[in-house]
């Protein structure tokens, strides 16, 4: 099967994040800039006392919070033991999808006061802004030292890639393109679970008959609209043409890109009334009590289902690709890079060894509901639900998330957050396509 995730490596620097940060006008905080000598990607890194003095390594996160944090808790808790010697500071901002950790990011790279590592999609996300900014070291050394050349794919390698270096380090693969629901709502109903828009609406209908909201939707942070309405994009117009929208061979103005929006303005008469008021757990804690019987949300909401609401797969809750979605898998995957000046530099590349390596993706990725990076992980500590996404991440077409940084530059996921969010409200398709064209013109060179 043909697997590709587009990643164009031209250089765009990120507007988007920059402006939100204040660009240029960002305080200057007092830089540590130790370490200015960095390697070029195939030296090994150079070894010496910490330019800070003390055993310390900060991780820069939005991992905070029901759903988010017991991952990343364990992944501390197993390189604390490997390191009692070297100090964690857990710099998470809360806010999903890094709604303000990002902010917050670009404003301390701005001012020379880069965390020691921090949490970045692989593709456009890190190769557009800090890779193209040269803000980021080659981590080709650790590659080598670690042999993971030979247990990442070369697709997720090439991800996180410009000229030969690669620039980050991926602890998880997440699928965005999945529909959970309520078993027990749809069994008591006699429902079967839709796996086409047709069915979706033929059961919505029955559903909201008996006052059971269809579709839960938390899009009090704006980009939980677009991660709805690009797995329905996938759904109507295929993933080749969804890939051909970010490498220009297929026009923001298709025909599907239409039919997508007016699929998903009919969706939106179908869910909550107070979404606006809701953040994506909030939305997802409605499928697990009951009050909703479905929602589209990437795995993390598997890993808040089963880790923090203690729910059982294929009991309280089941999933399915997304509508018309079958054999494909919208990728998103967090990463973790080395910025050059850090204070920290050799805890945080040890930091680096224990999240890359096996035991340190097999304790992360059972809590956070996603699946390892690394193709050798020990699939007996994985739930029914994983084992199902690692067979379908092995042989599905794959499709980058726009949602979620990997599918194009932040400039234009930033702008068809706002074209999406406006979309809600108004459900005007033809100022909606208009104004995709004209970011696509603006973004996507
Ligand atoms: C995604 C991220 C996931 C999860 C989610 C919700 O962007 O890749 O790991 O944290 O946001 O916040």
């Amino acid at each position: 099967m043909k697997r590709t995730v587009k990643v164009s490596l031209v250089a765009t620097l990120c507007a988007a994040l920059l402006l939100a940060a204040g660009c240029g006008g960002a305080p200057s905080q007092p830089a540590n800039q130790g370490g200015s000598n960095q390697p070029s990607g195939s030296q090994s890194p150079v070894s010496g006392s910490e330019a800070g003095g003390e055993k310390q390594v900060e991780i820069f996160s939005w991992w905070t919070g029901a759903g988010e944090a017991a991952g990343l808790e364990g992944l501390i808790k197993l390189f604390t033991e490997k390191h009692p010697d070297i100090e964690v500071i857990n710099a998470a901002v809360a806010g999903g999808a890094g709604t303000n950790a990002k902010a917050v990011l670009a404003s301390r790279m701005s001012g020379g006061n880069p965390p020691d590592t921090f949490q970045v999609h692989a593709g456009h996300e890190l190769l557009d802004t800090w890779v193209a900014a040269d803000k980021m070291e080659p981590l080709n050394f650790l590659y080598e030292s670690e042999g993971w050349y030979d247990v990442f794919p070369k697709q997720l390698v090439e991800m996180m890639s410009k000229d030969g270096n690669v620039y980050s380090v991926a602890v998880n693969i997440h699928r965005g393109n999945v529909m959970f629901y309520n078993k027990k709502v749809f069994d008591e109903n006699n429902l079967t679970p839709p796996t086409t828009f047709d069915e979706f609406f033929t059961v919505a209908e029955a559903l909201k008959a008996k006052g059971i909201t269809p579709l839960a939707l938390g899009d009090k942070e704006p980009w939980t609209a677009l991660h709805l309405f690009e797995s329905v994009l996938l759904g109507v117009i295929g993933p080749e043409k969804y890939n051909g929208l970010f490498d220009g061979s297929v026009s923001w103005d298709d025909p599907g890109v239409r039919e997508a929006l007016e699929t998903f303005k009919r969706m939106l008469q179908y869910v909550n009334d107070d979404h606006a008021a809701r953040n994506w757990q909030d939305a997802s804690q409605l499928v697990a009590q009951g009050k909703a019987a479905m929602n589209v949300m990437g795995d993390w909401a598997k890993g808040y289902f089963t880790t923090d609401l203690n729910l059982k797969g294929n009991v309280d809750f089941g999933w399915a690709p997304s509508w018309n979605t079958e054999g494909t898998f919208m990728v998103i995957s967090d990463t973790f890079g080395l910025p050059k000046g850090i204070q920290h530099r050799e805890a945080t590349i040890e930091f680096l060894k224990v999240l890359g390596s096996r035991e340190g993706q097999d304790v992360f990725n059972p809590l956070k509901g996603s699946i390892p990076a690394r193709t050798d992980a020990d699939v007996s500590k994985y739930d029914d639900y994983s084992k199902e996404a690692m067979q379908d991440w092995s042989t599905n077409e794959l499709t980058p998330s726009i949602a979620h940084g990997s599918a194009a530059s932040p400039g234009f996921s930033e702008k068809i957050t706002q074209v999406i969010t406006v979309f809600v409200t108004t459900g005007n398709v033809d100022q909606a396509v208009a104004d995709l064209v004209a970011a696509a013109g603006a973004e996507l060179k």
